[in-house]
């Protein structure tokens, strides 16, 4: 299987914990991944230090892009990253990816991702959602963008917060085509 490349974009959405498992499941992944970049809003920041008490993505061993930095690799199709997972997507970021604004790094990728026709995946959360939210939704997703809901499932009889979290996670780390052990209904 071919090594793949990431980008992962964490909003201001809330379920930060989703972002951190899915870094920590990248990282154990590694033997399938030849690169990952990371890309974060402001507000990513302030809700992921809000929700989990602590800033732990400065842990992890991947780069780390400015949402500003236009000279990212992933903000040109010529360096051919696979996939781009938004992790949570807040509805103002799948707004600016809808409208094709690529006014910071994170709508740029997503852009780049589209044209070139490879695979977009976002973990969009709100409650509930608004018709300018389902439209934006269409849009993404008659343009070959994956809206993958943070809707955990409770078939497996998750426990613990991290359990429940993993259930959407796992379904991310399939759509992006990794291989992984996790709960499989029917086995
Ligand atoms: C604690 C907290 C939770 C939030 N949860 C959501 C959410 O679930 N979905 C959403 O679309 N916006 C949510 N927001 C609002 C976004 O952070 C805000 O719209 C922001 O402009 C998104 O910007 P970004 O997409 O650049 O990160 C939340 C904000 C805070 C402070």
């Amino acid at each position: 299987m071919e090594k793949k490349k990431i980008v992962v974009a964490i909003t201001g959405a809330s379920g930060s914990v989703y972002a951190d498992l899915l870094l920590k499941k990248l990282v154990q992944l590694n033997e399938q991944i030849e690169e990952v970049g990371i890309v974060m809003s402001d507000n990513a920041k302030d809700v992921w230090r809000f929700e989990l008490d602590n800033d732990n993505y400065k842990n992890i061993p991947y780069k780390f892009y400015a949402k500003t930095d236009f000279t990212a690799p992933f903000a040109s199709g010529s360096a051919r990253f696979d996939t781009m997972i938004i992790v949570p997507c807040s509805m103002g970021t799948l707004g600016r990816i809808a409208a094709g604004t690529s006014d910071d790094l994170i709508a740029r990728a997503a852009d780049v991702v589209l044209k070139e026709r490879r695979k977009l995946i976002l973990v969009a959360r709100d409650t509930p959602l608004n018709l300018i939210h389902l439209r934006n939704m269409v849009t993404i997703t008659e343009a070959g963008g994956i809206i993958c809901p943070a809707m955990p499932s409770y078939y497996s009889k998750p426990q613990t917060i991290q359990e429940v979290a993993a259930t959407v996670v796992d379904r991310i780390i399939d759509l992006a085509g990794l291989k992984n052990q996790s709960f499989r209904w029917g086995q």
